[in-house]
């Protein structure tokens, strides 16, 4: 906590966080101070639940296999987020628009995966790594600019991965001349690739079902990582519904050799800690993660992790909504996660939602209009219209001062 708060305050006298594109508003006054609070509900809960199991993976000494990390910095260079993991200059993961770029080298990190080089680089072989991640995005109850991730890296020597397999000894890790296929890089052997995979998808799927339950529905989806190669899905049926929970694969051979462990293969996986929680616990809606509220919170203390936590959904107050609509800049500079950014930044935690409901070419004059309805609710209490309103306005003329729209009241 200590070092966090030092962290910060070193950027800030630095001047690292007023400088940029998006520091201003919501990223200085609200997004950073949310790391002083940390999501209590995590640390209770989830967190330290995957964590627990995972300790329970032994290495040769009999101890945790896997060191577990939840303190690095949410700062990182844009080399680490995207470069280090052969994300192309091009990549449509980079746009400004997505992402909270403090200058051009720097940024909050947008996946715990951004640190994956440097602790391999480390001398790390299984490591957990949990933290915050920040991104631009929508507005909905499943959707937050800030989360938390876990990721998880196991690398394996040629030992390691076949001493278990009858006549393993003779097998090997790579192969000279081999070629990139749908199931493999073009340095594995197939036979290493397999074992891996089936240890991942394993250790995953044994996680899972200890989270939920040993009847939980799963299905692996094929999917594509630059960073990864095979890649591939979880998804968990929940309520009739797939939900994806988590990405995974082999780790791209070239990410190991720069980080100094070419001899080993590895996978690697990262998981959404908020989106696990709220199926976990039934919780509503993802501003709760932040929430001070007793009421909610001693749902999630107590000492012995073996017991489950039941989580009893605090009752919803009551939504307002009020609409907004706006001629658009002609420059065509209107973006609208600059929009959903500013309504945050002016109207916080109470903004549940923000829809677009309705855009509008003139005919004769080309000009455009876009209309978007704004849901307000308070986690804890009833608001009342006169307190909406007042926001609303706030939102209406920050809108009209700082994204250059017009208007239509
Ligand atoms: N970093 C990926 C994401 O945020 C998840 C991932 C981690 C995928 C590790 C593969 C390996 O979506």
């Amino acid at each position: 906590y200590l070092r966090q708060r030092v962290i910060r305050r070193g950027l800030l006298r630095r001047g690292l966080l007023h400088r940029g594109f998006y520091t201003r508003g919501f990223l200085r006054r609200g997004l950073l101070r949310r790391r002083l609070l940390t999501s209590e509900v995590l640390r209770r809960s989830s967190y330290i639940n995957v964590v627990f199991l995972f300790q329970f993976i032994l290495g040769p000494m009999g101890n945790p296999l896997f060191s577990v990390h939840d303190n690095l910095s949410p700062v990182v260079s844009v080399e680490q987020n995207f470069d280090s993991l052969l994300i192309p200059p091009d990549h449509p993961s980079r746009k400004k628009g997505d992402n909270y770029y403090i200058n051009r080298t720097t940024m909050l990190r947008a996946h715990t995966s951004a640190h994956q080089r440097e602790l391999v680089s480390a001398g790390l072989d299984a490591f957990l790594l949990a933290g915050d991640v920040y991104r631009r995005d929508e507005i909905d109850c499943s959707h937050y600019p800030v989360f938390h991730q876990m990721e998880g890296v196991r690398l394996f020597s040629n030992h390691e991965l076949f001493s278990a397999v009858e006549g393993g000894e003779l097998l090997s890790l790579f192969e000279p001349n081999g070629r990139r296929t749908p199931q493999k890089q073009e340095e594995h052997s197939l036979e290493a690739v397999k074992l891996l995979e089936f240890n991942l998808k394993s250790t995953l799927t044994s996680l899972i079902q200890q989270l939920f339950s040993p009847e939980v529905e799963l299905r692996w989806v094929d999917c594509f990582f630059p960073f990864t190669h095979p890649s591939f899905e979880l998804e968990v049926l929940f309520r009739g519904q797939w939900m994806e929970v988590l990405g995974c694969g082999v780790m791209e051979q070239r990410i190991l050799r720069s980080a100094g462990a070419e001899h080993k293969l590895g996978w690697a996986f990262g998981l959404g800690l908020e989106r696990l929680a709220m199926v976990l616990f039934d919780i509503p809606d993802i501003r709760l993660f932040w929430s001070r509220d007793e009421r909610f919170l001693e749902q999630f203390r107590g000492g012995d992790l073996h017991r489950p936590i039941s989580f009893k959904p605090l009752s919803k107050f009551p939504s307002l909504h009020n609409d907004i609509s706006f001629w658009l800049p002609e420059s065509g500079s209107f973006s609208q996660n600059d929009f959903f950014d500013l309504v945050r930044s002016v109207g916080g935690d109470l903004v549940e939602q923000v829809t677009r409901v309705d855009q509008f070419t003139h005919p004769k004059t080309g000009r455009s209009s876009e209309c978007y309805r704004i849901v307000y609710r308070h986690m804890e209490r009833t608001l009342t219209q006169q307190e909406v309103k007042q926001t609303h306005e706030r939102i209406e003329s920050a809108a009209e001062s700082q994204l250059g729209v017009r208007g239509r009241y």
